[in-house]
């Protein structure tokens, strides 16, 4: 699930296209119509959905949807990747302990927004990405992964979240690895 650009989804599209990766990708459902990464998903031969939020009057009803389009898939795991909204508890619980998101901080460190910017104000050594499942909570739930990289002196918002975005797309492939070799 993704809501912009895409390029967690790509690193993920990339690994999947390797014959020994033990996941595919059967749907990308996005709460964006505009979001890059639905040409990405395409252009890879990806079913694509978009579900926007404004075509539904509840946050319940706009979850309704997305999950009537998940039941179609069955996933073994559903992926956020840059998917820009808290889910309900009620959706969670439907998927217990088999949704993942990758964020871009070294959590519990810097839930949230702006976490670039945050661990340089804090005057941070290291940062990096977290892949943990999701709960009801905001960048909550248990740890999977993570990955990290130093913070140079010259590093400013802008080459950290490059940085750290590189980490990401080697980080996400291999989590969800380690959670489908636990699951199967
Ligand atoms: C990534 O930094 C991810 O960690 C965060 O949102 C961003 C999505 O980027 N949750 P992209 O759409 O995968 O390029």
């Amino acid at each position: 699930m993704i809501s912009g650009r895409g390029s967690n989804l790509a690193a993920l599209i990339e690994a999947c296209a390797n014959s020994d990766y033990p996941a595919t990708i059967t749907k990308v459902i996005s709460d964006r119509a505009d979001a890059g990464g639905l040409a990405v998903a395409a252009a890879a031969g990806i079913e694509t959905v978009a579900i926007e939020r404004k075509q539904f009057t509840s946050k319940a009803a706009h979850e309704a949807k997305i999950l009537e389009e998940l039941a179609t898939s069955r996933p073994d795991l559903i992926c956020l990747a840059g998917y820009m909204r808290i889910l309900s508890l009620n959706f969670v619980r439907q998927y217990e302990g088999k949704i993942l998101n990758i964020h871009p901080s070294l959590l519990p460190k810097f839930p949230g927004l702006n976490t670039h910017q945050r661990a340089l104000q804090a005057g941070d050594k290291r940062h990096g990405c977290t892949v943990h499942f999701v709960d009801a909570e905001l960048d909550s739930g248990p740890i999977v992964a993570s990955a990290s990289l130093e913070i140079d002196p010259a590093d400013d918002e802008n080459t950290l979240s490059r940085r750290v975005l590189k980490l990401e797309h080697v980080l996400y492939p291999a989590a969800i690895c380690k959670v489908l070799a636990k699951v199967d």
